[in-house]
């Protein structure tokens, strides 16, 4: 199998979200990780609702819905302001360390990202972490309208780099992401941002936390029949991956 583009998932795979959890705590002492992990569920789940309700409306205001809902689940007052503050967030998200490292030993390989994320938080993520000019193209489900796993997002990936789709080795971190890649056809890396017994210490530690659940629930493989083709713990094992099959 001969590998001509990687495409890279943006939150949770080459950007870690649980970095807004200094912001969360600021503005809300006390309640900033079980906002961090409510947050992000619920911010994919309105991704899925929007796409089943045929209501899109951009990964923009999603992130600013669930952040409203979560703060009215936990009974915290904010202003709209103060919700648009602690959600711009998502636009300086810090990059995983291994990153940055990553992007450059792949070169000269055709590198890009594929993200529910809408055009204009994709061009200010990627701006502030220095990647823009690392990459081929970033491409935004907004162009369809629907979110991941829609299986037209991936296609729009394909046309878009205009290579087959097993040419593709699409990686990311979200297991309902991987399953919709590998289930359009795309060649697909899970990077396992948590170690299966690290998460089984912390689920069985007895105290569960917010960020044990989000663990359980959204860094896991999914039992939906389309595994991964390979499984790696930092980015960086793509470089000689993918030297391999160049
Ligand atoms: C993205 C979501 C899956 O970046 O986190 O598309």
């Amino acid at each position: 199998m001969t590998i001509k583009a990687v495409v890279f998932d943006a939150y949770g795979t080459l950007f870690d979200v649980q970095s807004v959890a200094g912001l969360t705590e600021a503005a809300f002492p006390g309640h900033g990780g079980t906002i961090t992990q409510i947050w992000r569920l619920k911010q994919l789940e309105y991704t899925w609702l929007r796409s089943l309700m045929d209501r899109y409306e951009d990964f923009w205001s999603v992130t600013r819905a669930s952040l409203d809902f979560t703060l009215k689940a936990l009974g915290l007052e904010a202003t709209p302001e103060l919700i648009v503050r602690i959600a711009a967030a998502y636009d300086a998200l810090a990059l995983y360390p291994e990153a940055l490292d990553a992007l450059k030993g792949l070169a000269p390989t055709r590198l890009a990202i594929f993200s529910n994320g809408s055009p204009s938080m994709l061009t200010n993520l990627t701006r502030q972490a220095r990647i823009d000019g690392l990459l081929e193209t970033v491409i935004s489900v907004d162009e369809i309208r629907a979110y991941k796993p829609d299986p037209r997002g991936y296609r729009l990936v394909e046309d878009r780099l205009d290579l087959s789709r097993e040419e593709i080795l699409f990686v990311s971190s979200n297991g309902f992401d991987i399953a919709g890649a590998k289930a359009y056809g795309l060649t697909v890396a899970r990077i396992e941002r948590i170690a299966p017994a690290a998460l089984r210490a912390e689920l069985t530690s007895g105290a569960i936390g917010p960020a044990a659940m989000f663990k359980a629930l959204r860094m896991q493989p999914e039992q939906l029949g389309e595994p991964a083709d390979l499984t790696i713990s930092a980015l960086t094992e793509l470089v000689p991956y993918v030297a391999a099959r160049r």
